[in-house]
């Protein structure tokens, strides 16, 4: 802040001008304040109003606004305008962490969130994924149980990895997700460091109206880099913004982060026969069965001068998609599609896409009206059909619905099991074959370190069962490190 520019004189929200910056309106200089003081009365109201509620998860974080830029054509797989050679696409994102509050270290040990919007020709399309490419539960029945989990008691107020780990050890399809959060992926060195995965398998449709079944990969071009279990426990002390810092501190001195999107493309019959279920969250698809196809670069270059109007109040919402993109029969990614957009309305109120992080940069000709915090004028008529000139909708826009066939009986019951369907197998690989021995070793400290701090005994037999399932050696290896440290 410069001292040298001229200061425009302080007026109250009205625009009023105000006759102190320093003193309330008092009888005499020691007598009572006055009730008239108008702009004393206007900053402590807004003062008692100025925090909103906080993301229910990932409720720290931070983010930045860039361009997404395609590199490679596409367009035989999708017809999505972001995607279309030569095309650039004003972006933001915002990256989080999962468990803690707004004023949390962002070196905890956690997913962090990975969420993107990209202001399109064809309206907003935000991709809300994360740093990893599979989740904790398959099913959303369990999403909230989840998460309740990972944060606080209802006695202590305290976060409990007792709690954690009986969650996990009963729900063994976290073994995937929980392998790679202990490994070294599960505290990046910094937002620039990580890359980030749609998770879900996503539709595309390209213009003859072909479909295929995706993933992203935001692949970081900084380079993976992590922090060990020490260094981001004295960081979480010592410096609790440090990756926000980190992300605001590059781009304001020109050192723009970027990642190169890559998808996997499955052809859309494939998914029926594949040997494990295509759409399981707890599930990457393997690169020698789907190899990366490149798309673009996104790189970001402005940072947010305002961060609760531009980061705070930014709203991702994973049913907004683009002709060309849709959905698959992936049931966490169907309930996200409802989820998101609830959370706004409550956390933001109804009109929260007016906001202006939030607007799409195209016209926007809906049939919503007013509500609580309603900026944008509606004009009649305001019902269809109308015979007065009303948006009507561009039914070959979109084409054929993002659809497939489905039928079947109404059930609670999991995903129908698949010949290489199975809980373990894929954190086994990620430890045998993907992690070297140092990295195994961090692993088995990290674990052995976590399961140290209050788990209680029979979940910690749970626990080494539950890791000798992912591996027999590095079960072993968890339980001896355990008992030697208690004696
Ligand atoms: P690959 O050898 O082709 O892929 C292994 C991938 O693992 C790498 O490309 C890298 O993904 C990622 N990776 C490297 N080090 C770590 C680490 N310490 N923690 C977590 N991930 C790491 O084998 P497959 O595709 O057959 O997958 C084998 C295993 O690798 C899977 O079971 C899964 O756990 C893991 N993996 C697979 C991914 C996939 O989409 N197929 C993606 C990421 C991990 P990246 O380049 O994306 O960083
Ligand atoms: C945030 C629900 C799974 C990534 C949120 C929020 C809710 C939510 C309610 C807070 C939104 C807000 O207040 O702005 C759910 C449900 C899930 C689920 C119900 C499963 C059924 C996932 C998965 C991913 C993910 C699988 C990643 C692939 C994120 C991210 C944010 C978020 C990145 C933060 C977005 C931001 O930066 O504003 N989730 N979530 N979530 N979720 Fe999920």
């Amino acid at each position: 802040m410069t001292q040298e520019k001229p200061k425009p004189p302080t007026t109250t929200d009205a625009g009023i001008p105000v006759e102190s910056d320093e003193h309330s309106l008092t009888v005499g200089p020691n007598g009572p304040i006055l009730l008239q003081d108008n702009y004393l009365i206007e900053q402590m109201a807004q003062f008692n109003r100025e925090r909103i509620p906080e993301r229910q998860p990932h409720a720290k974080g931070n983010g930045a606004f860039g361009r997404f830029v395609v590199t490679n054509d596409v367009s035989a797989y999708t017809k999505a305008s972001v995607f279309q050679p030569g095309t650039e696409t004003e972006m933001m994102i915002r990256f989080s962490t999962v468990a803690g509050e707004r004023g949390s270290p962002d070196t905890w040990r956690d997913p962090r969130g990975f969420a993107v919007k990209f202001y399109t020709s064809d309206g907003n399309y935000d991709m809300v994924g994360n740093n990893t490419p599979v989740f904790f539960v398959r099913d959303p029945m369990k999403f909230q149980h989840f998460i309740r989990s990972q944060k606080r008691r209802a006695d202590t107020n305290s976060r409990d990895k007792d709690m954690q780990w009986d969650f996990w050890t009963l729900s063994p399809e976290s073994a995937h997700q929980v392998t790679w959060l202990m490994g070294d992926r599960g505290i990046p060195r910094t937002w620039r460091h990580m890359n980030g995965y749609s998770s879900h398998t996503y539709m595309w449709i390209n213009a003859r109206g072909e479909k295929f079944w995706v993933k992203y990969h935001f692949k970081t071009d900084q380079g993976i880099d992590f922090l060990t279990q020490q260094e981001a426990d004295h960081l979480a002390g010592a410096d609790g913004d440090y990756h926000q810092r980190d992300l605001f501190q590059a781009i304001e001195s020109g050192n723009h982060p970027s990642w190169t999107l890559y998808v996997q493309i499955m052809p859309f019959a494939e998914a029926e026969t594949y040997r494990f279920n295509p759409f399981d969250l707890t599930k990457v698809w393997p690169h020698g069965d789907y190899p990366l196809t490149e798309v673009g670069r996104m790189t970001l270059d402005r940072n947010p001068t305002d961060h609760h109007t531009e980061i705070e109040q930014a709203a991702f919402e994973p049913n907004n998609l683009v002709p060309g993109i849709g959905p698959s029969p992936d049931k966490m990614l169907l309930a996200r599609l409802f989820s998101y957009a609830d959370a706004h309305r409550a956390r933001l109120g109804a009109n929260y896409k007016q906001i202006p992080v939030n607007s799409a940069e195209v016209p926007v000709h809906s049939y919503s009206k007013d509500g609580n915090m309603r900026i944008e004028k509606v004009s009649d008529p305001v019902y269809a059909p109308n015979s007065y000139g009303g948006p009507e909708a561009d039914t070959d826009r979109f084409g054929e619905p993002a659809g497939w066939y489905t039928s079947g009986q109404i059930v609670h019951e999991a995903y129908t099991p698949r010949r290489d369907d199975d809980d373990f197998g894929q954190a086994g690989t990620l430890v045998r074959e993907v992690m070297d021995d140092a990295a195994r070793e961090r692993l088995v400290n990290n674990v052995a370190g976590h399961l140290l701090d209050g788990v209680t005994e029979p979940i910690l037999q749970r626990a080494f069962e539950y890791w000798r399932n992912i591996d027999e050696d590095i079960g072993k290896r968890i339980e001896r490190a355990v008992r030697n440290h208690n004696g």
